[in-house]
């Protein structure tokens, strides 16, 4: 079935997802961005028997991977075989169903990619151009943006790197920098000449225009918008080579320690990865005008393919370009930002040694809250609840009545169907509207929608078995009884179909318990599915109650990585810069004891203190009532800076400062002389 008007020109689907990084494991934001959708996407399609080939891959070059290996002592190449590995079987625990998924470290990516810089290096397609770049004498070796760290020149942050500042968010060029350091010697690295080829990308702004602007006003509201910043903003020649000893080699005369950037050969690993599993027959994918190809991506990788790898295959000449690329935006995890090096992620394998053969509720959980349209939040009290309140209580729930109703009253056979009421022929027009509603919200990759769809088929399902009852109807009418649970039965029958792009492993559970031979996705609709007489197996629960205790430890594990990450922050917290003894001497620091503590009114965090400095009695307001009750410091004896300029607070001025010390976790401790001694006595 197509329901979308533009599919019915199309003949078959090439459906790609972004090939993670391999120097890291996936977790619930790769999922939920790009996986589930294009997982569903893609079994929607195949329960159309429409031909499809699903394209998955690890990208394996760039430099944060010879960052990590450099880290840790190791090959490249003994990271990217690492997680690598990792990733595909995350992937395929959770059913993602790949028909490969192939890395672009192998042969076959590594020729391909040559291959096609090859082809638009001799058609002339990109401009040669030399320019400066830093070099590290001592490690002979030019430098990546990122190996390059100096002054941020616009906060200061002294560890920024050469094309960001992760302390004021700005991004950078490395001639940015001030006092620049090599990473790999600590030296200051020199300018030195090289060349590179670059993708004119200023020559296919028409192109863009015309085709992207004017001709695919179809594409999501974000990606449309993303798309139109860039190209009204200029598009300008992109450098598609890089000095640096681990990618795909420039295949021309005299290039040695240069590699293809790895934003250049990545996406050419769709087009290998297709290579790899169809042989010959890969072309038809890539270059007939009927294939309808379609990039699954998140929302940081929009204009490398919506524009950049466009443009390329563009300039090859023989490509089909992408029909849609349904970027999502990014999930965040208990209101913060997933972060790989903050270790602040739900990590696929560990979720499923906690939640072991739930895939599915993940996945459930993922579609439901994807990030479609904005930045979405996962948290645990939410993943409860969907699975509890819904899986549980509508799907689930649907199910088991009606299975062991079936086998309480028939035996475990399917009963015959007798007369129809009105309340049943209004139930069967209603199915009947499942398959296109959901099927059309999947077109349009409106997946949330969908997966409403099928829980309200579920819902349907529930409403009809509460307002018949039949396990009060069979004490009276048994025919009745059985037309209830027939229709019952084939709305399990049509779920089971109908779920399987989501809950493909719930598909398979329900499939098997009903005896159902393989269906398409129109015949969700038709309840009659079941004969009348064949067996229904013993029902297994489908989704099983999860506990506060189960949340709670899960709760508690990111707490403890949050402490973690804040004892990291504090102690990586680098020295400031040096003063001079005389700035040294500036500072009068006494020690002194508090005779009054009150809190300051209005206010949460101040004390108004009271204090006897040796020199006088002055008043202190200080910001440590979260941490101190008044009545328990008076008589505790502390340091004091007793020359810092006076201070209005809230109407009371304020000479001096106690001074505290911080601890990890936010919390303030007074500095005190380890024994009590003379009030004034100077701290140096
Ligand atoms: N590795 C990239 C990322 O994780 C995605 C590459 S997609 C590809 O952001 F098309 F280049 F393969
Ligand atoms: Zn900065």
């Amino acid at each position: 079935m197509k329901y979308k008007q533009e599919d019915k020109n199309f003949n078959r689907y090439c459906v790609t997802t972004a090939l993670p990084y391999a120097n890291g494991p996936v977790h619930i934001g790769h999922l939920a961005g790009v996986y589930i959708p294009a997982d569903i996407y893609v079994r929607y399609l195949r329960a159309n028997n429409e031909d499809v080939v699903f394209i998955g891959g690890s990208d394996e070059h760039g430099v944060p991977i010879t960052i990590k290996a450099r880290k840790e002592g190791v090959t490249p190449q003994q990271i990217v075989d690492r997680y690598h590995e990792i990733i595909k079987r995350s992937f395929e625990e959770f059913g993602i169903s790949f028909d490969i998924y192939s890395r672009t470290s192998s042969k076959i990516h590594n020729e391909t990619a040559s291959d096609f810089f090859k082809k638009l290096y001799d058609a002339g397609k990109f401009i040669e151009q030399i320019s400066e770049q830093y070099y590290d004498e001592e490690a002979k070796t030019f430098l990546a943006d990122r190996y390059i760290t100096g002054t941020c020149p616009h906060c200061g942050n002294e560890k920024a790197y050469g094309d960001q500042c992760e302390a004021c968010g700005s991004s950078l060029s490395p001639i940015e920098l001030l006092n620049p350091k090599s990473a790999l010697s600590g030296n200051e690295p020199v300018l030195r000449k090289t060349k590179h080829w670059y993708l004119p990308l200023n020559d296919y702004e028409t192109f863009m225009k015309e085709w992207i602007l004017d001709g695919h006003k179809d594409w999501k509201a974000n990606v449309y918008g993303q798309c139109k910043s860039w190209i009204e903003q200029g598009l300008q020649p992109r450098a598609v080579t890089r000095d640096l000893d681990w990618g795909v080699k420039v295949p021309l005369a005299d290039t040695e320690g240069k590699v293809l950037y790895v934003w250049f050969d990545a996406p050419i690993g769709y087009i290998s990865n297709t290579k790899e599993l169809c042989g010959d027959d890969w072309v038809k994918w890539w270059k007939n005008k009927d294939t309808k190809l379609v990039h699954f991506i998140g929302k940081d990788n929009i204009v490398f393919h919506c524009i950049i790898f466009p443009a390329m295959l563009k300039a090859e000449g023989s490509f089909i370009l992408p029909a849609n690329v349904p970027a999502n935006e990014f999930l965040n995890l208990e209101g913060d930002k997933i972060s790989t090096s903050r270790n602040w992620a739900v990590w696929l394998h560990e979720y499923l040694n906690d939640f072991k053969d739930k895939q599915d509720v993940l996945r459930y959980v993922l579609c439901a809250n994807a990030p479609e349209t904005k930045d979405n939040d996962f948290t645990w009290k939410d993943f409860q609840t969907r699975n509890n309140s819904e899986l549980v209580a509508i799907l689930g729930n649907f199910v088991n009545r009606t299975l062991v109703l079936t086998h309480k009253f028939f035996d475990g056979k399917v009963p015959q169907t007798n007369n129809l009421t009105q309340l049943e022929k209004d139930v069967i027009r209603d199915v009947a509207s499942y398959p296109q509603k959901t099927g059309s919200a999947i077109e349009n990759y409106k997946f949330r929608e969908a997966l409403m769809e099928v829980m309200n088929l579920a819902r349907l399902g529930n409403k009809y078995l509460t307002e018949c009852e039949p396990w009060k109807l069979i004490k009276t009418d048994k025919d009745r009884t059985a037309t209830v649970l027939n229709l019952s039965l084939q709305i399990c029958a049509g779920l089971a179909v109908l779920c399987e792009p989501f809950l493909p492993f719930t598909a398979k559970k329900l499939s098997t318990m009903l005896n159902l031979p393989k269906l398409n996705w129109t015949d969700a609709g038709k309840c009659n599915l079941l004969s009348e007489g064949s067996a229904i197996e013993k029902p297994e629960l489908l989704f099983e109650q999860i506990d506060d205790k189960t949340i709670e430890n899960q709760m508690q594990r990111l707490e403890n990585i949050k402490k973690e990450n804040a004892l990291s922050n504090a102690k990586v917290e680098h020295q400031k810069n040096n003063i001079s003894f005389e700035d040294f001497v500036k500072i009068d620091i006494r020690t002194a004891t508090i005779l009054e503590a009150e809190k300051v009114t209005k206010t949460k965090k101040l004390l108004k203190l009271t204090i006897d400095t040796g020199l006088d009695k002055r008043t202190i307001v200080s910001g440590i009532a979260e941490y101190y009750e008044p009545e328990d410091i008076i008589g505790k004896q502390v340091c004091v800076l007793v020359n810092l300029e006076p201070k209005e607070l809230k109407g009371i001025t304020s000479q001096g400062m106690i001074l505290m010390a911080e601890n990890a976790d936010g919390s303030l401790h007074f500095i005190q002389p380890s024994t009590i001694i003379n009030n004034g006595s100077e701290v140096r």
